[in-house]
């Protein structure tokens, strides 16, 4: 049974008080709490096997690389994945700039890539610097209601489109986009098909199917630690890069003009690597099995569902993304309009915004130690497209409880008259 009360106290930041009151954490959708195991295990690493990995012959370091080649291994397992698919990088904006370095060879001027409105920052400017060389971007469009207008999709998914690199859950919206339906059109029409899974690998169950190339995650995201994230590749995709980084460990003979390089995910991985980070990564990806992601993923919709609810019985609040619970996430942005102040300001004949400015939103909740995020959450074009500067945030997790949810409601009903 999923229990959210038992869950809370695996998570020692979560019993921290401050002033006295709870803390209600909802931004786990920007980094999220690590439980105990997982902190416990990076001590565990420094403690007893710290080495560096894949360079020495003594049983520490053995014992090490053991560590850390299992971590890929329980990566692969967690997305269906073959341990060799598995690349570790920092998070997920490396993933795809390692992409767009590497796969930028083959490309010409004239060839496109097809991304969507709404992309976080790290899927459009890795693409974006391709333009210089003449390739070209187009954006997908989003409808009234925040789903990705995929009739737009089709008519942009063109014969020169090379890359078709998508966000599989928004950071923003929370929608959900038809991955597996958009994979299917991008390689009837030979394009290859990326995921940006930052939002959706730690919150649902997934895995990889044969349309899929490269698959973008960061560990931070999912109760791992900061700094260690995962480029998922085809292994024949992956054999056939070259090398984004070089240097120590990627290689299988230097001679003084001449290199030849080990095989992948290693030769992805030049200098030392993040061990400590994918052993927290693994021992988070433990704890989310042993709760089961579809266990998370109800968890999560009845959370969106009840605060949705709630904020529909406030008339100041405008919430942003699809309606339905089942096709978005937990994620949850919101404006907020105070209607007083606006009718005031109309009568002394003053110009104010509708809204009340986001960064304002979230400095008042953090008075009552609610955490929200503000501003335009690293998707601008986005922000573009929604006529708005920014908006509040409220994301959920695996630890958040209905509480959380009434408290942010309630705080936000004591803004302006209803
Ligand atoms: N991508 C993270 C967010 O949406 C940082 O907050």
């Amino acid at each position: 049974m999923y229990d959210v009360r038992t869950i809370r106290e695996d998570f020692p930041i979560l019993n921290r008080e401050v002033n006295g009151k709870r803390i209600v954490y909802l931004d786990s959708t920007a980094t999220t709490q690590k439980p105990r195991k997982v902190i416990d295990a990076i001590v565990d690493y420094y403690e007893n096997y710290n080495a560096n990995v894949h360079r020495s012959v003594y049983k520490l370091a053995a014992e090490a690389t053991d560590l850390y080649e299992n971590a890929r291994k329980n990566v692969g397992d967690f997305i269906g994945a073959k341990q060799e698919e598995i690349v570790f990088t920092r998070n997920t904006t490396e993933s795809l700039n390692l992409l767009s370095y590497t796969l930028e060879s083959s490309m010409k001027k004239g060839d496109r890539i097809l991304i969507s409105e709404m992309e976080h920052h790290s899927n459009i400017l890795p693409w974006m610097r391709l333009e210089e060389k003449g390739i070209l971007l187009d954006y997908a469009k989003i409808d009234s209601n925040g789903y990705l207008d995929i009739e737009d999709f089709k008519k942009k998914l063109k014969k020169e489109t090379r890359i078709v690199s998508i966000v599989h859950q928004s950071n923003v919206l929370g929608t959900i986009n038809p991955i597996d339906e958009l994979s299917s059109l991008a390689k009837e029409n030979g394009s290859i098909f990326i995921v940006d899974a930052a939002q959706s690998v730690p919150h649902m169950p997934f895995r990889v199917n044969e349309n899929f190339d490269y698959v973008a995650f960061s560990g931070h995201k999912m109760l791992g630690p900061l700094g260690i994230g995962v480029l998922y590749g085809k292994r024949e995709n992956l054999e056939n890069l070259q090398p984004f980084l070089r240097g120590g460990e990627m290689i299988k003979d230097v001679d003084f003009h001449k290199v030849s390089f080990e095989d992948s995910p290693i030769k992805f991985e030049a200098g030392t690597p993040n061990v400590e980070g994918a052993v927290g990564l693994s021992a988070a990806i433990d704890y989310l099995q042993d709760l089961g992601m579809d266990n998370v993923r109800t968890h999560e919709k009845q959370l969106t569902k009840y605060l949705m609810l709630k904020f529909a019985d406030n008339k100041n609040i405008t919430v942003y993304g699809p309606n339905e619970a089942e096709k978005r996430g937990g994620v949850v942005a919101f404006n907020v309009k105070n209607s007083q102040l606006l009718r005031k300001a109309k009568n002394e004949g003053i110009r104010l915004d509708d809204f009340i400015h986001s960064h304002d939103i979230a400095s008042f909740l953090d008075d009552s130690n609610v955490y929200v995020r503000s501003g335009h959450h690293c998707a601008q074009p986005l922000m573009r497209t929604l006529k708005v500067t920014g908006t509040a945030r409220a994301s959920f997790y695996v630890y958040n409880d209905f509480e959380d949810a009434e408290i942010l409601a309630s705080k936000l009903g004591d803004i302006g008259v209803q």
